[in-house]
């Protein structure tokens, strides 16, 4: 009898099926979780792969040669991915980010962007489609995911100091092929361009003015960059509270050197607190969720490479849609499970932990590369 190969059952944290009501409400657009939080913001993972190997994300010792990355078969396909969003922006989701690992690493994600680019929100509106990326493959591939319907882009990029970003990627990469991607990005037109900076201190805090008057100056304010603060997602990039840098200390640094004044959010349950040079030189952002928790207007739900609905950055269960989807659940029952699961959220680790007293349940946190910044 020819040997059969039985697939590992991916169950790298624990996640649960979710029950499907009796008679599925029809979604409303008007979804609420247990602390009043609307459902606006889908995070999409669509690889939990990277060719870089950030300290604070990936860190190489662990992410080698040796570790098992999800398996083909397990990832959504693109269909399966559609179907879902589409579940998520009939709850009333209108912003859908892409992320990773590497999102470009995933092959053929303009097939992807084009289907999703075609989904309208609750009010009819095409939706705000973006992606988060190292830039490493952004100059190659800018034109095709601005013609398939992306709408913008975020680039990681942790410092202008060559010698610095290639020991913090810790794949040797250069500053000069991040920029290259931005230069790319900003001529087709995937603006207003965000460059996200995480701040590790003693590792990159000395790049923070450095790296404002770069952006200024070279993007004449096109380009909003923000100062990250070093958070103790996932369980095993070796953080520690004397590494971080609290914003307030980013804001007095960049206020000595370029006068700075706060600007009034776009909209509630922002991530970055926004800012803008006097000089009218543009604008810049600080997220501060280790200092000043912003857990109370949290509208963003991620959604893994394989399938499983994550309800905060730092969760430690995931809820299983690919089983459904795969099990022959309707569209109806979907947007059912979808709807019991959000309404009993009440996560808010940020918080928690701010007031010491975060979770410690023992259980293994997801980590970044896998649900995605
Ligand atoms: P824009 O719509 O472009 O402003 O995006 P965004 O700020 O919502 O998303 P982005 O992925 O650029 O977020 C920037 C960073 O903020 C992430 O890389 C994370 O470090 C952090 N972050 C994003 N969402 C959350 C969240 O829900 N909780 C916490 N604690 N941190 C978050
Ligand atoms: N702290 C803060 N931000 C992080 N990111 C990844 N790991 C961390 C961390 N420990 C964010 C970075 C990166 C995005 C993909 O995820 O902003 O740009
Ligand atoms: Fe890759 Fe982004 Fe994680 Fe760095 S932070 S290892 S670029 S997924
Ligand atoms: Fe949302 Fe969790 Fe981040 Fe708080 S810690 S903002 S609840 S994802």
């Amino acid at each position: 009898m020819a040997e059969r190969t039985i697939p590992i059952a991916d169950h790298r944290y624990r996640a649960s099926v979710p029950a499907v009501p009796a008679v599925p409400q029809p979604p409303s657009g008007l979804l609420s979780d247990r602390l009043g939080r609307p459902l606006r913001d889908l995070r999409i993972s669509v690889t939990d792969r990277c060719n870089f190997r950030c300290s604070y994300c990936m860190p190489k010792e662990i992410f080698d040669g040796t570790y098992r990355f999800l398996p083909h078969a397990s990832l959504l396909s693109f269909e399966e991915i559609t179907r879902l969003a589409r579940v998520f922006v009939a709850h009333g989701v209108h912003k859908i980010r892409l992320t990773g690992g590497e999102p470009l690493l995933r092959k053929h994600l303009e097939q992807l962007i084009a289907m999703l680019a075609a989904l309208r929100d609750v009010d009819g509106r095409p939706l705000d489609l973006t992606l988060t990326t190292n830039a490493t493959l952004l100059a190659r591939k800018a034109a095709a995911l601005q013609a398939a319907g992306l709408q913008r882009v975020t680039v990681s990029l942790d410092a202008l100091d060559d010698r610095v970003f290639r020991a913090m990627n810790d794949v040797d990469f250069p500053v000069a092929g991040v920029l290259e991607g931005i230069d790319e990005a900003m001529r087709v037109g995937l603006g207003p361009l965000k460059v996200n900076m995480v701040v590790k201190r003693g590792t990159n805090d000395h790049e923070i003015v450095p790296m404002a008057r770069f952006f200024r100056e070279r993007y004449e304010g096109r380009v909003i960059l923000r100062f990250i603060e070093f958070m103790d997602v996932g369980t095993t990039n070796g953080w520690r509270m004397d590494h971080v840098l609290p914003s307030a200390q980013v804001l007095e640094r960049l206020h000595a050197v370029f006068p700075l004044e706060p600007v009034e959010p776009n909209c509630s349950g922002e991530t970055a607190e926004r800012w803008r040079y006097r000089d009218g030189g543009g604008e810049i952002g600080l997220i501060s969720s280790v200092t000043q928790a912003f857990c109370r207007d949290c509208n963003r739900a991620r959604l893994s490479t394989e399938g499983k609905l994550y309800l905060c950055l730092f969760a430690t269960r995931g809820h299983d849609l690919r089983a459904l989807l795969r099990g022959g659940a309707s569209d109806a029952q979907l947007a059912g499970a979808v709807g019991q699961v959000w309404a009993g959220r009440d996560d808010r680790y940020s918080e928690l932990r701010s007031a010491g007293r975060a979770p410690t349940d023992g259980e293994r946190r997801v980590e970044m590369h896998y649900i995605g910044g």
